[in-house]
């Protein structure tokens, strides 16, 4: 179909602006114009204007503008022609009809929406029904609320080939095999295509469901079974969750992108509403651009799995030619084995939260991608890096953007490299992730060239946390009944030497000793008189008084079921770090030596425990901040 401007215009002309926005906007009036909040961004005083007479709204606080049929898009979602048609039908206007064949496509359209939201309902009945009790159970067993399961739509399909057929039969078997509902082979009956599946309503940006995905219920294949494309369907443009993502992603200012359905479900049901998917693929330049039509960086948070990082690669490749001024995309990273379902699971949105807090730019994950493909021993393999940099950088269309990330490639590679060759000898290094991580809420910054990056150089710093090892001290000396339990690894924890090493090794043997002799319970009045006898009396009453730390355990604290459970897990994250950190940086070594794929699924595995932990300690501390918000703290 094509549209003449002057139709165009004419519909502009009939269209009462101010009167549309205003149907979701409040304004008033303001001079010639009428004025509100802006709604593409979060403000509290109006800098939002909409003027009849030109036709045109604009925000001068975030430079949002255009007409009516930009408002029907931007806003309200809708692609251009949907946008001209409900226009135009509020105007009273005919849609020219360039193509007798496109109004008779529109026709069936209209009536294979029909079909689709009768099936989305009869798939909800079952659900309730009593074929429906295993597929009740499974979303039971997956904590998907009941209010949640309205919201997505959640339904049964039978194990049967002929029930849907035959509850539908008014729409003909001709138009439920267009539907993708039924499956027609030859000239043979046609069959019902989803059989004792849970099923999963796909909906379009207004919210019509346009296909199915049915999860098989028990084990078997495939796990997930979709509708083929259909007139209404096509996979590759499609984001399921769209419809209700985006209103979600304009108010929060961001958008995920996870990989499955029921990620998206565990995470709209945690709170984070502005969730999508794709289907089962890479994401493509049409699903992308809709991404970018929403906010600026949508962050891409796949399965923390070899294939969900490599399809995260994928991802990253495909949109850089499709870069502008300020457009890109960002990248979460799961712990290993996770998924975003799996991690609201377990954490919940603190968790997942912790994880944003850590996102990736663009070119950070291309850059540590490119980094850990090849060795870079050689100088011709250090070219090879640099041409392959530059050729990412070249597949850049947008000319600013594209010079931008010629140089700060370049830049990275003389940082990656230049202190090796001052040094003398040339050392080729493959920090594939600085071991520094990041704390969370700290923003981003260019990863500092590694000093000490050697299996060895970790084991000899000894790895440890000092001041976690310090708040953890101050843990037990508060609650002493712990050191008991934890006897045999905090033996074995070498500190760095220093005074926080001797009251470590001081306490553990007050502890022993008072093991052997039984005298009762060591309290931790008990255990600073004798430190204090042992000259240590300053250190511990500091560490007693440390209300600086931000941990449950270090204060007085009116939970001490929570402290202690809290400093079971400060240990546990300060035992095994300095083990993941010189495992990393064995199996950095490793791979500088010879490339794997191997080698380099077991460093990102390594890498992402180490993320894990560090979710786990800011958890740790995110968790008291709460709590003392909610003053259920006293100190
Ligand atoms: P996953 O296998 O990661 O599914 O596939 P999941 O979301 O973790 O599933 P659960 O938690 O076991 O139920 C991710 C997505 O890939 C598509 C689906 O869209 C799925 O949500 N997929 C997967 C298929 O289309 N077919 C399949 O057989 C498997
Ligand atoms: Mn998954």
């Amino acid at each position: 179909m094509s549209l003449s401007p002057a139709f165009l215009d004419e519909l502009r002309g009939r269209t009462h602006l101010s009167a549309l926005v205003g149907k979701t906007v409040k304004l008033t009036r303001a001079g010639r114009e009428m004025r509100g909040c802006c709604p593409f961004h979060n403000e509290k005083t109006p800098s939002f204007y909409v003027n009849d007479e030109k036709g045109f709204y604009h925000c001068f606080g975030c430079s949002a503008h255009g007409d009516a049929i930009r408002w029907m898009t931007d806003h309200q979602g809708l692609p251009f022609i949907d946008a001209v048609k409900e226009l135009a039908a509020a105007a009273g206007l005919e849609v020219p009809q360039a193509d007798p064949r496109a109004a008779q496509k529109a026709e069936r359209a209209k009536s294979l929406h029909d079909v689709m939201q009768a099936a989305a309902d009869w798939f909800v009945s079952q659900l309730g029904g009593l074929d429906g009790a295993e597929a009740r159970a499974l979303l039971d067993r997956r904590g998907v609320s009941a209010s949640t399961q309205r919201t997505f739509g959640f339904g049964y399909a039978p194990d049967s080939r002929g029930k849907l057929r035959a509850a539908l039969k008014d729409f003909g078997d001709a138009m439920l095999v267009e539907a993708g509902l039924l499956i027609q082979v030859d000239n043979k009956e046609p069959y019902d295509r989803f059989r004792g599946r849970l099923m999963i309503p796909i909906r379009d940006q207004r919210g019509r469901v346009i296909a199915f995905g049915g999860r098989i219920i028990g084990e078997g294949e495939p796990k997930y079974l979709n509708s083929p494309d259909t007139p209404l369907f096509d996979k590759g443009r499609t984001l399921y969750n769209l419809d209700r993502a985006s209103a979600a992603a304009r108010k929060a200012d961001r958008v995920f992108v996870v990989e499955g359905y029921m990620d998206a479900v565990a995470l709209a049901q945690g709170g984070v509403g502005e969730v999508v998917a794709p289907l089962g693929t890479a994401l493509t330049e049409a699903q992308l651009e809709r991404l970018w039509r929403m906010v600026d960086v949508p962050m891409v948070c796949l399965d923390g799995d070899g294939a969900g990082q490599k399809a995260a690669i994928r991802a990253a490749q495909r949109a850089l030619p499709m870069l502008a001024p300020g457009r890109s995309l960002s990248f979460i990273t799961l712990p290993e084995g996770q998924d975003p379902d799996d991690l609201m699971q377990q954490g919940g949105a603190r968790a997942f939260e912790a994880l944003v807090r850590e996102a990736e730019p663009l070119v950070e994950r291309l850059w540590k991608h490119e980094l850990a493909a090849e060795p870079l021993d050689t100088p011709e393999q250090r070219a090879g890096l640099k041409r392959r940099l530059s050729d990412l950088a070249n597949t850049i269309a947008d000319p600013s953007v594209k010079s931008e990330y010629v140089a700060e490639f370049r830049h990275r590679f003389d940082q990656q490299f230049a202190r090796g060759r001052q040094a003398g000898g040339f050392q080729a290094r493959t920090p594939f992730f600085p071991y520094q991580q990041r704390r969370a809420g700290q923003k981003w910054s260019p990863p500092p060239a590694p000093v000490t990056d050697d299996a060895k150089a970790v084991r000899a710093a000894g790895g440890i946390d000092r001041v976690l090892a310090k708040a953890v001290l101050a843990g037990l000396i508060r609650h002493p009944a712990e050191i008991a339990t934890h006897m045999e690894v905090l033996g074995s924890l070498k500190l760095a030497d220093g005074a926080l090493g001797r009251l470590f090794e001081a306490v553990v043997d007050v502890a022993l000793e008072d093991r052997s002799r039984r005298e009762g319970a060591l309290d931790s009045q008990r255990l600073v008189t004798i430190l204090t006898r042992s000259g240590f009396e300053q250190v511990a009453s500091d560490l007693l008084r440390a209300d600086t730390m931000p941990y449950s355990f270090t204060r007085k604290t009116a939970d001490e079921n929570k402290a202690r459970e809290d400093l079971d897990e400060a240990i546990a994250i300060l035992v095994s770090r300095p083990e993941v950190d010189a495992a990393l940086a064995d199996a950095t070594s490793a791979m500088q030596c010879h490339f794997t794929d191997e080698a380099f699924e077991r460093q990102v595995a390594l890498v992402n425990e180490q993320r894990a932990l560090d979710v786990r300690l800011a958890n740790l501390v995110q968790a008291n901040e709460d709590a003392r918000a909610l003053g259920t703290e006293d100190n």
